[in-house]
Parts: C-alpha cells; sequence; structure tokens
C-alpha cells in the first residue's frame, strides 16, 4: 500500500466534509420542500461529525491536518464552484430552479463523499494493526451514513425534476422507504 496516497485520501476526506458543510448550508438556503429541508438539516449535521471524525483519524495516524496538498486544494475549489453555482441560481432564476440546482451540487458533493469512505473501508480491510482498527471505527460511524446521503439525495434530485417538467414525481422519493443498504421500491416503479 503507498502510504502517501493513504494520507492524500484522507486529506481530500477531510476537505470533501468541509466542503460538504458549505454545500449544505447553500443548499439550505435554496430548498423549498420541507421534507429535503428537514434531511438536508440533519445531513448537514451529520457532516459536521464526519469531519470531527476525520479530524481524529489523521490525529491517530499523525498526519497534521494543517497542511495542504495540490489535491485537496482542487477538492476545495470544485466544492467553492458548487457553492458558487447555488448562488447563481437563487440571484438569477425561479426559486424552483434553485432548488434543482441545489440538488444536483448535493448529489456531486455526496458522490465524492461516498467513493472516499468507500476507499477508507478498501485500505482498512487490506492494513494491519492500528492503521486498520483506526480506519474500520471511523468507517464503522459514517459509511451508512455516507449511503443514505448519497442514495437519498439522487432520488430527491430525480423527482423534483420530474416535477418540474410537469410528470407525476413520487415526493419524498421511493428511496426514502428502502434503507440505502437494501433499496426499497425502485424508481422505475412510480405509481
Ligand atoms: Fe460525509
Ligand atoms: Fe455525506
Amino acid at each position: 500500500m503507498k502510504n502517501e496516497q493513504v494520507a492524500e485520501l484522507l486529506y481530500q476526506a477531510l476537505e470533501t466534509e468541509r466542503g460538504g458543510i458549505e454545500v449544505y448550508t447553500a443548499a439550505l438556503e435554496c430548498v423549498l420542500n420541507d421534507d429535503l429541508k428537514k434531511e438536508w438539516q440533519e445531513y448537514l449535521e451529520q457532516t459536521r461529525n464526519h469531519e470531527q471524525i476525520v479530524l481524529a483519524v489523521m490525529d491517530k495516524l499523525g498526519l497534521d491536518p494543517q497542511m495542504e496538498t495540490p489535491g485537496q486544494l482542487v477538492v476545495r475549489q470544485i466544492g467553492e464552484s458548487l457553492v458558487e453555482a447555488m448562488e447563481m441560481a437563487l440571484e438569477g432564476g425561479p426559486p424552483e430552479a434553485a432548488q434543482l440546482v441545489a440538488c444536483e451540487s448535493v448529489v456531486q458533493a455526496e458522490t465524492k463523499d461516498h467513493l472516499n469512505w468507500e476507499l477508507i473501508h478498501e485500505i482498512a480491510e487490506k492494513s494491519k494493526g492500528e492503521l486498520r482498527q483506526t480506519l474500520m471505527a471511523a468507517c464503522e460511524q459514517v459509511e451508512d451514513e455516507e449511503d443514505e446521503h448519497l442514495y437519498h439525495s439522487t432520488g430527491w434530485c430525480r423527482e423534483l425534476w420530474i416535477e418540474s417538467l410537469g410528470m407525476p414525481a413520487v415526493l419524498p422519493p421511493p428511496e426514502e422507504e428502502g434503507d440505502a443498504v437494501s433499496p426499497g421500491p425502485t424508481p422505475g416503479s412510480r405509481a
């Protein structure tokens, strides 16, 4: 295993969680649907907790969180762009459009977040000793939430788009009925 790249992933994971806090904060300015608002408020709190969990992992592994890697700056740039996109939509268009931009921004941010944790899990499985223990413990706290963040947000994004197209939408989306690991009714099973 390439230790340097393991460290790089953790730096990017920290930046992703921090960017996630900004993305959810901006998304909550754009949201119109009350159920989605409640969900995003919950995900914002979970993301704040994830930031602390990554910081604790870095501390245990002796990684300085003050350090910045070039890859981390790329993740920051993408996060800032997502926030800017939401601000642009809020200023320039109807509120329904801003809500769709917020959904897409959350899905993009959560895609990276989900990937990070999937990879952290992979590393944990192939490691031994303290590294394995530290990463496994972190994954146990975070991974189910990341599955839900991505899966549910993708559902909201699709159904709110469908509603905006003037077609019958399932709101809250069918994804809300299953758990993220074993999905409930598939999107194709709409009534
Ligand atoms: Fe997260
Ligand atoms: Fe997340």
